[in-house]
């Protein structure tokens, strides 16, 4: 475990050495803000635990930090022979996809790492993990650029002036880099358009306090910390002239799950006339999936709610319900900005027109 430089950039994920004997290393999120510490990931159960526990979060950090993890499963069990690897790769694949059901970056990471193995052919077991580490460097690269193409497009989208309000992180800290919602705000910010965020509290884990206000401060962006709970009345003192969000899976139709409490807010915005975007990259998109309905919803521990950062606040024995996420149906979106430009209006038909079938879901 090693301290950061809290100023940053940070890298959420990172590679350590070759692909032989290098791990995976990643920011404990769930350290921020307080502590700015690294963890290394040196073998798949270790990776598995880091998603779990939110060590790594966010749809496209999780998805990237799976491709790392599959490297380091691959050669579990020794490079000798090939056949082993994809063994090896198979069953690291099906284990990690285990960790968390709802962000469809994890399960299309991964299968994009079982396809670089199916396309490297007749090649020894050592060239076969070589492949697969390029394969994750170039998920990851992918990643970093998607991002920063979102931002120019959502920046489009804002104001000078604009209070924007964000749920969640869909920050650096949730992507390779720079984030998606949050790209959309940074870009706005470099190109002088002094938007102010409000940034929802986001119970129960408080990814918005610890980690988006975090980011925000860090990259001198002008944030005011709320309570999910105060989002309407920020809204009705007309102090919200935009909602930017991210996305863990979105469905053909345009249906987006995020963060519990986005459904809420996109209601919110609808009743006070606020423009609410979603911004994803098309790694985000579940093709497979015709609307929201057939999106599974994690279900965390009762003890987030109960018993969140270590103190008791309700009574012991007291029945708890903690679904992580929600789907906002399609009509109460904007608009979904993508690397490709922004959808808009959201239907089947808009987003089959800007993603076609040009990647495969699964
Ligand atoms: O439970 P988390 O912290 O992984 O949830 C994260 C979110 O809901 C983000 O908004 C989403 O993954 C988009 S990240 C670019």
């Amino acid at each position: 475990m090693s301290e950061l430089n809290q100023s940053g950039p940070f890298p959420t994920v990172s590679w350590i050495g070759d692909a032989s004997s290098g791990f995976l290393r990643m920011i404990d999120q769930t350290r921020l803000p307080g502590e700015c510490v690294e963890i290394d990931c040196l073998d798949t159960a270790a990776v598995w635990g880091a998603i779990k526990r939110l060590s790594v979060r966010g749809a496209p950090a999780i998805g990237v930090a799976a491709a790392y993890g599959a490297v380091v499963g691959a050669r579990g069990r020794g490079t000798d022979d090939p056949a082993t690897v994809r063994t090896s790769l198979k069953e690291t694949s099906a284990y990690l996809q285990t960790s968390r059901p709802t962000a469809v970056n994890l399960f299309w990471a991964l299968g994009r790492m079982e396809e670089a193995a199916d396309a490297a052919g007749d090649v020894s077991g050592p060239e076969l993990v070589d492949r697969l580490l390029a394969e994750a460097h170039a998920i990851a690269e992918e990643d970093r650029a998607m991002c920063r193409a979102i931002g120019r497009h959502g920046a489009d989208l804002l104001a000078t002036g604009d209070g924007v309000l964000t749920h969640c992180n869909a920050g650096g800290l949730a992507t390779a880099d720079y984030g998606t919602a949050l790209a959309v705000i940074f870009t706005a910010h470099e190109q002088g358009k002094g938007v102010h965020v409000f940034a929802d509290e986001t119970r129960p884990l408080l990814q918005g306090a610890r980690l988006t206000a975090w980011e925000l401060q860090n990259r001198g962006v002008p944030v005011t910390l709320i309570c999910d709970n105060m989002a309407a009345q920020v809204m009705k003192e007309g102090k919200i002239q935009k909602v930017v969000v991210g996305a863990d899976r979105i469905a053909a139709n345009g249906d987006a799950a995020n963060k519990i409490g986005t459904y809420g807010v996109a209601l919110l915005a609808r009743a006070h006339g606020v423009p609410f975007y979603v911004a994803a990259p098309s790694s985000t998109f579940d093709l497979s999936l015709a609307d929201g309905s057939g999106i599974p919803i994690e279900e965390r521990d009762p003890l987030e709610i109960t018993e969140g950062f270590g103190r008791r606040t309700a009574p012991e024995g007291v029945a708890v319900y903690n679904p992580a996420f929600d789907v906002t149906p399609a009509e109460l979106i904007t608009g979904i900005i993508t690397e490709r430009g922004v959808v808009q209006p959201v239907d089947a038909e808009t987003v089959r027109a800007l993603l076609g079938d040009s990647r495969a879901t699964r």
